[in-house]
């Protein structure tokens, strides 16, 4: 009967326990983990215990994902304080601490006292979190202390990142050290509280990226945030807590938010379970516009423009001269600062990350209007603009000082409204309308030569004479160039026969032909499918027509007719660059000495594009098989519909996006889209490195060397052996003094940071100079990562076999 009555008792406290928690899952009071031991969640999703990060031998408590097989620390408990040993103790102490403790070194970690509670148990939950209930209090599901309100580098689903003001808690992440390492490294992520809070990431505890603050629907700033099919997301803001959090749309998807120092960034990544690994997701900062306050105060980052950062409408650089060499870090001032007579209006601008909200005022019950009104009032009030921007949008956020981290956020912005002078702006509009029937006029005028010139071609017959017309009587495309017409092109093409076909060139194939008066010419006939071509097309026609050098490939005329458009050349007898340089053979046929007249020759025509020429220009594509030689082997820059001028062409319909051929690219190019002619010198250099070396960087994939010709050739370099570099085929004939010199000069021009490196009047004067060159800084590799913005690349035809010799270009076999 007391046997009986014992077990039942038993079976029934046994199922009760099941209930609350399974043995294996909770620790109570004098209950022990021991490195060695773990607790599960109750679903198996995670894991606790003790673990040595990386190939460190020092021992941490943590929590990580159990069915995953790559061991995923998402939680440290003594991050800072590690065990040295195994002697490791996790544990719930006689006072009410969570401790942990080693024998060695007594308690290392632990939290407050929870002593009032009567049955103190620890659990870790199946969302990751490790929670300390009283099992017998009042409210048993109350968490008296949460793993969730201490984050590591780890943000999962369903955690707060903010704060809870009742508390004063606030809950940021920080990254880990390195792998080997969780102790707080440089970056933290967290919300700055203000009227109006916005995210912030700091690194070694300077602004390192803003989110923005929240508009009601998104961070200002964050556009990747918007409708995605992992997770939603939202941000509360209220007298209790301010704070973000997420969570994943499908409960079988795992993803993570992590900060990490290794990249300098917060990725999410999201494991896939068909490969076994995390995928990486998302990643902020994303481009080089994220930097926090890049442009300046009233400055304005536009990933698409070059340079990237201009100042808002109606202000001006606080320092010109810093201004156009780039630094931006003075920002911008008011061009006239304001008068405050009722002069003033409000500019609106679309599509942006709103500025910092450090010293903002902010209120919900205001609309549009009478937030203009607000702003209009006060003389030191600068911008405005909605401050939740659902529906129709409403209320109000005034800017007083200085509008700080500005950047323009295509699809993923808002309006914001700045205030300027009125006299301004009336000049603006005079401007405007003065463009306006400029273009008006234009756009007439060119009618009425269309509808000429179809007469024109209805009325005149023109025999299949093949006559250049010379004195360039009949329509022309805006340009001072001979136009031929379609017949002439097929006549002296063979009607494009096949056997006329050069090769393929940037945007569609090119033919040889040869007029009647027996000029040889290269035709680059435009394909019909390209769009992109068509830009790059007339970017080529208005751009080359107006360069004049001798390392400049010749326009001859073009044919523009309704379907077709052509651009004619003269005809380069001796093909393109790489059929000389990737080539055993032709590579000793030319010798050292006449490569060295070329390697210069390619500088002087780069010189004149930079400096020299009236528009001043940035080719962008710069590579061997865009250089053609003449039949005397004088070389000739070629293919500029991918050139940008300077200034910025306002009436080009580029939206500009990072463009060029992979490989070729300067880092800071591919990688922000940031091009300059210290982009060019980049390419020149490599350019250089391919003709001594006698390899493409492309195919230089060698499994010793990740970075390509570029890392050889340092690696080379810095072990003082440059010579090693120079392929046999040059080695017999040439001066090795100035294969060095080149070698020396190359390695100038691929340096990692754009200023370092020489502009091509330097490097005009190095490669022919004897003086004393100084010494190459570490070149910048291009990263096995993809850039994110990369949206048009060329696909290089070029092929990594000498005797495959193909055209990207026109020329001859
Ligand atoms: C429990 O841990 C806390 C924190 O380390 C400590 O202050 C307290 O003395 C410990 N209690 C006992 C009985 O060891
Ligand atoms: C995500 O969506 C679900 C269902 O619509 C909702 O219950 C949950 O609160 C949302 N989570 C967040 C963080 O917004
Ligand atoms: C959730 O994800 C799993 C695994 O990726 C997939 O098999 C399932 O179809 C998804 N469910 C929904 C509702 O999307
Ligand atoms: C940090 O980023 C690097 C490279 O992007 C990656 O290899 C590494 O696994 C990341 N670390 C964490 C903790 O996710
Ligand atoms: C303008 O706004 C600022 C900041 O809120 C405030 O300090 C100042 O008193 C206001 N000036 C006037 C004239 O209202
Ligand atoms: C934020 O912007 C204000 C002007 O709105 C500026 O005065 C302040 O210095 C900025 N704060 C930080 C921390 O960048």
């Amino acid at each position: 009967m007391e046997v009986l009555w014992l077990i039942s008792y038993c079976a029934c406290s046994l199922c009760l326990l099941g209930r609350i928690c399974a043995v294996s899952h909770c620790i109570r009071r004098s209950q022990t983990l021991i490195d060695g031991e773990s607790l599960a969640s109750e679903g198996g999703t995670f894991e606790l215990g003790f673990f040595s990060p990386g190939s460190s031998t020092h021992r941490y408590l943590g929590i990580w994902y159990k069915n995953i097989p790559i061991r995923t620390v998402v939680w440290v408990a003594n991050r800072k304080t590690p065990i040295k040993d195994r002697t490791g103790v996790f544990t719930i102490n006689s006072t009410g601490s969570i401790v942990v403790t080693s024998r060695t070194s007594g308690d290392i970690w632990s939290t407050n006292s929870f002593k009032d509670a009567k049955s103190p148990v620890l659990q870790l939950l199946d969302s990751g979190n490790l929670i300390l209930r009283d099992e017998k209090g009042t409210n048993s599901d109350f968490y008296l202390w949460q793993s969730f309100d201490y984050p590591s580098d780890t943000l999962l689903p369903g955690m707060k990142l903010g704060w809870d003001l009742r508390t004063g808690l606030n809950r940021q992440l920080s990254s880990w050290r390195n792998s080997d390492d969780p102790s707080p490294g440089e970056l933290r992520n967290g919300i700055e509280l203000h009227e109006f809070p916005q995210a912030v990431m700091w690194k070694a505890s300077k602004k390192y990226f803003r989110s923005g603050p929240w508009n009601g629907e998104r961070f200002s700033g964050a556009p990747e945030l918007r409708v995605n099919p992992v997770f939603n997301y939202s941000f509360i803001s209220n007298k209790d807590e301010v704070y973000y959090t997420y969570q994943l749309k499908n409960k079988s998807v795992i993803s993570r938010l992590v900060l990490n120092d290794t990249s300098s960034s917060r990725q999410r990544y999201v494991w896939v379970e068909a490969d076994q690994a995390w995928k990486l997701y998302a990643s902020v900062p994303r481009d080089y516009c994220d930097t926090y306050d890049l442009c300046g105060a009233n400055g304005v980052c536009v990933i698409s423009d070059s340079p990237v950062c201009q100042c808002l409408e109606g202000f001006e650089p606080k320092s010109p001269d810093s201004w156009n060499s780039m630094d931006w870090s003075e920002g911008c001032i008011l061009s006239k600062p304001f008068s405050c007579q009722n002069k003033e209006v409000f500019f609106k601008f679309s599509e942006l990350k709103l500025p910092n909200t450090t010293k903002s005022w902010v209120t919900g019950t205001m609309n549009l209007q009478e937030c203009r009104e607000a702003c209009f009032k006060n003389c030191s009030c600068m911008a405005y603009s909605n401050s939740d921007v659902r529906g129709q949008g409403s209320g109000c956020v005034l800017w007083f000082h200085d509008l700080l981290d500005i950047r323009q956020v295509p699809n993923g912005g808002q309006d914001l409204y700045i205030r300027i002078e009125a006299s301004k702006h009336a000049g603006i509009h005079v401007v405007n309308a003065v463009l306006i029937s400029l273009i008006t006029m234009a756009v007439f005028f060119r009618l009425v030569l269309l509808c000429y010139y179809l007469s024109w071609r209805k009325t005149k017959v023109r025999g299949i004479s093949g006559q250049v017309d010379r004195t360039s009587e009949g329509p022309k495309e805006d340009l001072e160039l001979p136009f031929f017409d379609l017949a002439t092109m097929a006549n002296a093409t063979n009607n494009f026969s096949l056997n006329n076909k050069l090769g393929e060139g940037g945007f569609g194939p090119v033919y040889k032909g040869i007029l009647v008066d027996g000029q040889e010419i290269a035709v680059k006939r435009l394909s019909k499918s390209s769009g992109q071509g068509l830009n790059e097309f007339k970017n080529e026609v208005k751009l080359i027509a107006k360069l004049q050098h001798r390392n400049l490939v010749k326009l001859v005329g073009s044919c523009s007719d309704d379907e077709e458009k052509m651009l004619i050349y003269e005809y380069m007898a001796n093909g393109s660059l790489d059929s000389f340089v990737f080539d055993q053979t032709r590579r000793k046929q030319l010798g050292w000495s006449k490569f060295f007249q070329i390697i210069d020759g390619i500088a002087r025509g780069l010189l004149y594009l930079h400096q020299d020429s009236r528009l001043r220009i940035i080719h962008r594509d710069l590579k061997a098989s865009n250089v053609l030689l003449d039949a005397e082997l004088n070389p000739k820059i070629s293919d500029f519909g991918l050139a940008r001028t300077f200034q910025g062409d306002q009436c080009g319909d580029n939206t500009e996006r990072v463009v060029g051929t992979f490989g070729y690219m300067a880092p800071e190019y591919a990688l922000y889209g940031l091009f300059s002619v210290k982009s060019d010198v980049f390419s020149f250099g490599l350019l250089l490195l391919e003709i001594v070396i006698g390899k493409k960087n492309r195919c230089f994939l060698h499994p010793h060397h990740h970075h390509g010709l570029i890392e050889y050739a340092w690696r080379m370099w810095s072990e003082g052996t440059p010579l090693a570099l120079v392929d046999s085929s040059l080695k017999d004939t040439s001066s090795m003094l100035e294969i060095s010199r080149c070698i020396h000069v190359s390695l100038l021009c691929v340096q990692q940071i754009p200023e370092d490196r020489p502009n091509m009047s330097v490097v005009v004067l190095m490669l022919n100079g004897e003086s004393t060159l100084p010494q190459p800084r570490q070149p910048g590799f291009l990263r096995d990562v993809m850039p994110t913005e990369v949206t048009s690349i060329r696909s290089d035809t070029d092929s990594c076999t000498a005797n495959e010799i193909t055209f990207s270009s026109f020329g001859a076999r």
